[in-house]
């Protein structure tokens, strides 16, 4: 065998020549770290989120054509790229030349925030224009399934994009493409609004796609292409990759090493060598095997090469479902069906079928189709004939092994055709519909004798309840000779539940959730085959259409509208209060915004990687480091004793956690020490080899555990007023309840990255980093480095997302970083991976209430007695703050008269939660939310009717005596009933669900009443500064103390300075945030820094305005330029210092200012539900909500978009698992699934109130970051509503609980009919959950 080497490749068009190309490292490594080419971003390392999303290229010979492909460059091996063309975001458009269309588009489109996700969009984007110039709207919109935003709340990004689409525009006659100037915005003369926020800035020219323009594939990959069809080795010292280009070459080499694996995609692969330390020393690629790369079709099935990827896949059977009869292509309807949830297309595009099978995952989706139909393997070796294997009972073996020996090479797999008198369906359930693996799959199929609707043969396959893929045998057995009627529907449930046990301790947890699907699934196969005989003529039951609809339907596409109050300029220049696109739009749609990571390695520069904590809660007995010592480029180990001052952290300046566990440690993923090595590969690799003895102790996780075990982080706090008990006594009712709301992790895209430089004098440090709080930072090194905080500097120049996140957490992994730079005397980089960020950093503090409302018989609340639990894990951090919160919110919009709110901390060994986008709010909202709910349906009333019978008026006082003047409740309720036409909805919802039986709409209406800002407790926090400098060429440098982490403050700024000093925007720039320019910053959080940095910034421009207006009123007819040299000329300072600050005066007798104003919105929402499968789809939401005079309404309704979808992802999508012992199970997106692009409610509006004003900040604007989350949770109870359509069809009435989040499992559940009592619960406690409930 002739080998040749070096790997050769293009990127962006130029060549490259690797003479060392190393089988482990990944496309992504290799641009990032060598071509230094950054836009392209590390988001999971797991093929999860897309943010690394790239072209590849390549010439098929044989199809003389050459195929554009999305990949994921964090799984792509280098050594795959042989031959190919990789286009990265920098190679498509640059601000330096010129911005691609998608590029542009994007950015006016205000479809990026913190930028992050931004550059794999893209390339998701470019690569669908490559293929399809023109595409549909419908393929627009589904092309993102591999692509994760966790700021937009993607509107704005489909939005955007549909200009690139063939179809109409669904904003109809109010499309920016009619409008002369090419805006997209539209007035509305009559009343003075605006819709749509496409940017007043935007280049008409810019929504043009022109193909031709394209750079073109390099000529050598096509003119040469038979020199790149070789066979190859490339080696590195651990690791020998080879690509055979014949199958004699393959066998021979797999003979010569026969432990070797084979690959295609990389997509197990990459997963097992990342988490669970794999090693593969051979690999052998099989992307080049003529025999393992076809696709045939003839009269009895398809063939289809083992080394075929799915997307191939899906071109040829859609090609034979287009060309032969209907009945012939069931089966391969059914694997379009199925294939269309399988990963993302950037899976698909790189995954093959053989790599799925061998894999032999329990939860594959292709498995149990390929058992059902009766799919044939060829399989070949050196040494024995080949052979067929029937995938059929006996194909699988245990926990991923199959038939086929070690030595065996799965060749192609035969799909056969479908018969006229077969029926075959595939079925999967997952947490969300894009980008999931399934909970429970199924093939099913079933044939008939001929012309009857008796059963010949049936074959039943289901993934997700058991180690392996099984077949319902007993069933299949039992069925056959049957008729296709209710007693063989019956006789189905009976045996599927016989051959699909499953224990209540089970792996995956959900286990009557599991087995109600099994029967679930049968059922819709039962209607629908029933359905298909009857049209034939072969049943004459007439179906009714409330019985025959089993399943959601189609998604349509999005659309939507956006609308607020024109504003007029001041001057011509004026910016204030239109929607000007993000600052860092185009840097950010280019690449080359610039995050942490981004910065190119400085001499000298290490890593630090963390050993962790693999237990919740036990004592450190030893460490042994000798084996990580050893490890290649590895420098040092830091630990407890390296640090230089004090060993402690927490919120400054509190001190309640160890930067490095020094005896014990209290949860899972506490940092013991860290592995300083010259790679970040190296460190973590030897951070894995360090070994630590523990004695372990028994470790409290849950709240109740907590309660039990008198586990509280200091004394409870109380909040209300009147006399409970009096209010009790006076009630005509009295019910009592409980409900949780579970974790939430932050999942910003950027995961936590600092660089530490110390300074060789005086013992300086500076820091650049992901950090929302540059001063806590800063005073938290100093204290552990044990120097004047006057000796560090903390520098953020943005942040790719944060959420709470990054207030403080951040500090725990900067600290040993800055330990290690000091100890070192060298720069120290410390970037986490996703699960490493998962693990270490904590989430939203998950609550328990319990509650005791007393009413009256016609719904008005007379008392509330509310105890809320919140899980704060091993450390106290922000969750006082979050529990103020939570207590002084804990009516939400209600007028009660009594009211005691009771709020505990509970002490857990789990990692530290902290803040997150509104703190305690939008639990305690949930848990007023769900008692409401629970009076309305205890009284039998409209929930809407006990809302308004007991809602605040705006003279009324909250109940801790501060007036609501100024919230615009009232206005906002009746608004968002009118915008969305709630009434008759309500009634067409009513109607729909009377003739469906098993899919149900929900209509929900909720409001949301926001104390904005830091409350008067932490009124220090209400302060803020700005710098202002006006150079003498006229430009105007503005540095304040907030953090730009996406939510839009720095244009707000740059609006706010150019409006003041009245100059072109262009004129003002803002670089970075440090705290050597601006000193003691409030941390950017709480929804205030544009209220108290648009204070100082404008109070700094104000002062030296007020220095140019004798220059000005000397020299009208001046220009900027000249007024600022005339003033220089005298001595005049250019540069001022601003301030603001805010003192809110508040005490529980007399009341006052507990938050600087209100902030209201009101959201309805409706959903379709799935009742057999517990999945739905969010057909419309509209808002209403008040931003008082937005200063920039597409910042401040991306604000509103992205809160929402972060708190429908909070109630309903994102179960954050930890098992009984502490360990955390979900640790990337391949398990905690956020929102993704398809879940945008299908239409969307969003409405600014009109002629709201505002006298607490900066141009009567109202801080908007956090208040419309708890929106999100209108789907919840949207959710809930169609839920008890299904109950009441039952027969089952009154109310019932579900806790949040409402994922799939417990809506199911909560459906009670035949199939989901067929598997009761077990008895809790007697027996050892998957996991717990924090
Ligand atoms: C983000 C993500 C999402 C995913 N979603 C899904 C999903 O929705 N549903 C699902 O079922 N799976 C899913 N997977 C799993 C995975 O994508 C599939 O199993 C895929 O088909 C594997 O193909 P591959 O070519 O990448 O395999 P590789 O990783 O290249 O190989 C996988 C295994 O198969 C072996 N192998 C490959 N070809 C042969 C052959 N011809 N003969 C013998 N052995 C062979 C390899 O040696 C290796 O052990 C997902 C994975 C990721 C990363
Ligand atoms: S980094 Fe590649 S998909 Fe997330
Ligand atoms: S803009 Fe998409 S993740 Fe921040």
């Amino acid at each position: 065998m002739e080998f040749s080497t070096p790997l050769v490749f293009f990127v962006n068009g130029q060549k490259i020549v690797e003479n060392n190309a190393d089988p482990n490292e990944t496309l992504l490594q290799y641009v990032r770290n060598r071509l230094h080419l950054t836009g392209s971003k590390l988001g999971c390392g797991e093929g999860g989120c897309g943010a690394c999303t790239v072209m590849v290229s390549s010439y098929g010979q044989h199809r003389d054509q050459i195929i554009h492909l999305s990949v994921n460059a964090c799984l792509a091996p280098i050594c795959s790229l042989h031959g190919m063309a990789v286009t990265t975001v920098e190679g498509i458009g640059s601000t330096k030349t010129r911005l691609h269309p998608v590029q542009e588009q994007l950015a006016n489109a205000h479809g990026t925030q913190c930028g992050f996700c931004t550059p794999g969009i893209v390339m998701s984007m470019y690569t669908l224009l490559r293929n399809n110039p023109r595409p549909t709207q419908k393929e627009m919109e589904s092309y993102f399934d591999g692509n994760l935003c966790r700021c937009t709340g993607y509107r704005p990004i489909l939005q955007g994009f549909q200009s690139f689409t063939k179809d109409a525009c669904p904003m109809g006659e109010n499309c920016c493409m009619n409008k002369k100037d090419g805006s997209g915005q539209v007035t509305n003369n009559t009343d003075g609004m605006v819709n749509g926020v496409a940017n007043g800035e935007a280049d008409e020219t810019s929504l043009l796609y022109d193909p031709s323009q394209e750079p073109i594939f390099p000529p050598e990959l096509k003119v040469n292409a038979h020199l790149y069809n070789t066979s190859l080795k490339f080696s590195s010292s651990s690791n020998t990759w080879y690509r055979p280009i014949s199958l004699d070459e393959l066998l021979d080499l797999k003979k010569l090493h026969p432990s070797a694996r084979l690959i295609v995609g990389n997509t197990e692969l990459g997963i097992e060598k990342k988490f669970k330390n794999a090693e593969f020393p051979v690999l052998i690629c099989t992307t080049h095997i003529e025999a393992m790369n076809e696709v045939q079709l003839d009269e009895r099935g398809l063939v289809i090469g083992a080394s075929v990827t799915l997307s191939r896949i899906q071109e040829a059977m859609q090609s034979a479902v287009d060309s032969l009869p209907e009945w012939k292509t069931r089966i391969f309807a059914a694997f379009l069906d199925m294939l269309q949830w399988f990963a993302s297309h950037q899976i698909r595009n790189v995954a093959a079928i053989g790599g799925n099978i061998m894999t032999a995952s329990p939860i594959s989706d292709l498995i149990p189709l390929l058992m059902a139909a009766g799919a044939e393997l060829y399989v070949m070796s050196k040494d024995s004939k080949p052979r067929y294997v029937k995938m059929d009972h006996t194909f699988l073996k245990g926990y991923r092994k199959t038939d086929l020996n070690p030595e065996e090479i799965l060749i192609s797999v035969k799909v056969p055709c479908s018969n006229e008198q077969e029926h075959f369906y595939g079925y999967k359930v997952a947490n969300r519909k894009d980008d999931d693996i399934a909970i429970v799959s199924a093939g099913l199929d079933v044939q008939f004798q001929k012309g009857t609707d008796v059963i010949e043969n049936i074959s039943c396959a289901y993934g997700g309840m058991a180690p392996t893929t099984v077949m319902a045998l007993k069933t299949m057995a039992a069925l056959i000779g049957s008729h296709w009627d209710e007693s063989m529907l019956t006789k189905a449930c009976n045996q599927l539940e016989a051959d699909l046990p499953l224990s209540p301790g089970a792996p995956g947890g959900m286990v009557e959730f599991r087995r109600t699907l099994t029967t679930s699934f049968f059922f819709k196969f039962f209607i629908t085959v029933k359905t298909k005989l009857i049209e034939k003529g072969i049943i004459t039951e007439i179906l009714s259409p409330e019985k025959s609809v089993v399943s959601l339907g189609p998604r349509a596409c999005t659309k939507g509208i956006q609308v607020f109050e024109e504003h007029t300029k001041e001057s011509p220049v004026d910016i204030v209060g239109h929607p000007v696109a993000h600052n860092s739009a185009q840097q950010q749609t280019t690449g080359e915004a610039v995050y942490v990571d981004d910065m190119k390695k400085i001499e000298g520069e290490l890593n630090i990687a963390f050993v962790l904590s693999t237990k919740a809660r036990a004592k450190i007995l030893s460490v042994d480091t000798s084996d990580a010592l050893q490890m290649p480029g590895v420098k040092d180990y830091v630990c407890a004793k390296d640090v230089p001052g004090k060993n402690i952290f927490g919120v400054w300046p509190m001190a309640d956690e160890e930067i490095f566990a020094s005896n014990e440690v209290y949860c899972h993923g506490q940092i013991i020490g860290g592995i300083v090595a010259d790679t970040k590969v190296h460190a973590q690799k030897a951070a894995k080899k360090v070994k630590v003895g523990y004695e372990e102790m028994k470790p409290i996780i849950t709240i109740e555990e907590a309660i039990a075990n008198n586990s509280f982080d200091g004394e409870s706090r109380s909040m209300g007023r009147g006399d409970t008990e009096a209010g009790f006594a006076k009630s005509d009712h009295v019910i009592e309840g409980e409900v949780r709301v579970g974790a939430q992790e932050h999942f910003y895209l950027e995961t936590i990255t600092h660089r530490v430089i110390p300074q060789n004098e005086d013992g300086c440090v500076e820091l650049y980093a992901s950090t929302q709080a540059a001063t806590d930072m800063q005073l938290q090194v100093a204290r552990a480095l044990g120097v004047n905080a006057n000796r560090v500097v903390v520098k953020v120049k943005r942040i790719g997302g944060a959420f709470g996140g990054k207030e403080i957490r951040p500090v725990s992994t900067a600290l040993p970083a800055a330990v290690a730079a000091v100890k070192l005397n060298s720069p120290i980089r410390t970037d986490l991976d996703r699960d490493e960020d998962m693990i270490i950093t904590g989430t939203r503090n998950p609550f328990l209430a319990k509650y005791k409302v007393g009413f009256t018989s016609e719904g008005k609340i007379i008392s509330l007695d509310v105890q809320m639990y919140l899980n704060s894990g091993k450390a106290t951090d922000l969750s006082r703050s979050v529990m103020t919160r939570a207590l002084s919110h804990c009516e939400n919009a209600y007028n009660i008269p009594n009211i005691r709110a009771t709020g505990c901390l509970c002490k857990t060994n789990i990692s530290t939660n902290t803040a997150f986008r509104a703190f305690g709010g939008p639990q305690s909202y949930f848990i007023v939310e769900t008692w409401i709910t629970h009076v309305a349906d205890f009284l039998g009333k409209p929930t809407k009717e006990i809302r308004e019978l007991n809602m605040y008026k705006d003279s009324d006082m909250k109940f801790f005596k501060q007036p609501l003047e100024g919230s615009n409740l009232t206005r906002i309720w009746q608004e968002v009933q009118e915008k969305s036409n709630y009434e008759s909805r309500k009634k067409t919802v009513d109607e729909f669900n009377r003739n469906s039986r098993w899919v149900k709409h929900g209509l929900s209406l909720i409001p949301v009443l926001y104390g904005i800002g830091y409350e008067s407790e932490a009124n220090f926090l209400n302060q803020g500064s700005a710098l202002v400098h006006i150079y003498l060429d006229g430009s105007v440098l503005v540095t304040h103390g907030g953090v730009e982490m996406g939510q839009g403050l720095h244009i707000k700024m740059i609006q706010i300075a150019s409006h003041v000093l009245k100059i072109p925007r262009d004129k003002v720039f803002i670089n970075d945030t440090t705290t050597d320019k601006i000193p003691n910053t409030s941390p950017s959080a709480a929804s205030s820094s544009s209220d108290i940095y648009g204070g100082a910034v404008k109070n700094a421009c104000e002062i030296l305005c007020k220095r140019l207006e004798p220059y000005m009123k000397s020299n009208p007819n001046g220009t900027w330029e000249s007024w600022v040299g005339a003033a220089y000329m005298d001595c005049i300072q250019l540069s001022a210092s601003g301030f603001y600050n805010r003192s809110l005066k508040w005490d529980k007798e007399n009341g006052g200012k507990l938050f600087p104003y209100w902030v209201c919105g009101a959201a309805v929402t409706e959903v379709e539900l799935d009742c057999l499968t517990g999945e739905h789809e969010v057909l419309r939401t509209d808002i209403v909500m008040d931003v008082g005079r937005s200063l920039n309404p597409a910042v401040d309704i991306g604000q509103i978009e992205g809160a929402f979808t972060q708190g429908y992802g909070l109630f309903c999508l994102e179960h954050y698992k930890i098992n009984p012992d502490g360990i955390l199970l979900t640790q990337g997106p391949s398990t905690y699934k956020i929102p993704s692009f398809r879940n945008v409610p299908v239409e969307m509006n969003v409405h600014l109130l009109k002629g709201s004003r505002n006298d607490e900040a900066v141009f009567s604007s109202k801080g908007i970051g956090e208040p419309p989350l708890f929106l999100g949770a209108s789907v919840f109870f949207a959710i809930k509503d169609a839920i008890s359509s299904a109950r009441a069809d039952e027969g089952i009435t009154g109310y019932f609980r579900i806790d949040s989040p409402a994922t799939p499992d417990k809506i199911r559940m909560a459906c009670q009919d035949r199939f989901s009592k067929q598997f009761p619960s077990a008895q809790k406690g007697s027996y050892r959950p998957w996991f717990v409930d924090l």
